[in-house]
């Protein structure tokens, strides 16, 4: 495995590994790994001939006030997991590479921004959608693995790859899910054992909620007031937002009467848990 942080090395070598006819796939993160990361490796590895992996706690795409000094580092433990996996290229730039001095060009996706996470974290997309369409020039994927738990940017990396031609399958796979349900997030490591047990109420919900579903309940209203009703019963949880909209569009639905996603955010304590699953009918 090797590890790289210049941007104009990684760019070298893998345009040499695909002018060698080898495919390329590609999972960027932020580091801190879990099994959810690791999924999305494990497959890229079964998907192509080599994998590289980017680690950078992008900084453009924390607001003013969130999390950006206090997200979870810990380079040498990921790249001894990244080894394991059989990763072929770490990429690990510093914020310095990725923007140097008298860099100001953003890619935005507008429309599939706006709602959902863009509301309470504007600019946040902006930011995903730079560094992503940066990576993505360096590193040229044939692949690009996304988890579902981040099922809004998901949908924001499509839109962005088709609308500016770039040559590649996105890929998005299923969220990984600790025992109670509560999907692995690196900041779940911030919870103490209090909040810990108490953030299993957004996984619970969403369960309920696909119950009901299930039960014959078409109306999102009602839906949505029994996960908020769930929620609220937690009197260590607070909610940002909980929705039904289309997965494809997420625009909010009144009724279900096709596929839907069904997302929220809550804050347990300081830290901020994002969740989602995908409703289809019976
Ligand atoms: P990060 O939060 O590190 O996540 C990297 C990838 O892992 C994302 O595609 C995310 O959806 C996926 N992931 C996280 N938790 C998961 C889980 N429990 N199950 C399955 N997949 C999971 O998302 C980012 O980094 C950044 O925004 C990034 C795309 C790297 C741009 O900076």
């Amino acid at each position: 495995m090797q590890i790289i942080d210049d941007p104009s090395v990684i760019q070298r070598r893998c345009k040499s590994l695909r002018r060698q006819g080898k495919t390329i796939g590609f999972v960027p993160t932020m580091g801190a790994f879990h099994e959810g990361h690791i999924s999305l490796m494990r497959r890229a590895r079964a998907d192509n001939d080599v994998v590289v992996v980017s680690i950078f706690v992008n900084p453009i795409q924390f607001g003013r006030g969130e999390d950006f000094d206090s997200y979870p580092r810990d380079l040498p433990d990921d790249l001894a997991q990244t080894e394991r996996v059989g990763v072929d290229l770490v990429f690990a730039p510093s914020a310095e590479a990725i923007y140097p001095k008298g860099f100001q060009t953003h890619v935005d996706v507008t429309g599939l921004t706006e709602g959902l996470c863009g509301v309470s974290r504007p600019g946040h997309f902006r930011g995903v959608t730079t560094v992503v369409a940066k990576l993505f020039n360096l590193v040229r994927p044939h692949r690009a693995y996304f988890g579902q738990k981040d099922y809004q940017q998901s949908v924001v990396v499509r839109r962005l790859v088709a609308d500016l031609n770039f040559d590649l399958d996105v890929v998005v796979l299923p969220t990984v899910r600790e025992t109670d349900g509560l999907a692995m997030s690196s900041r779940n490591v911030r919870l103490t054992s209090q909040q810990r047990q108490a953030a299993s109420i957004l996984y619970r919900s969403l369960c309920r909620a696909e119950e009901r579903v299930n039960a014959g309940e078409r109306s999102a209203k009602a839906i949505i007031e029994e996960v908020r009703a769930m929620i609220e019963a937690e009197p260590l949880a607070r909610i940002e937002y909980v929705a039904l909209c289309h997965p494809d569009t997420l625009q909010p639905l009144d009724r279900i009467d096709g596929p839907a996603l069904l997302a929220l955010a809550v804050r347990v304590g300081e830290t901020r848990l994002i969740d989602n699953v995908l409703i289809t009918l019976p």
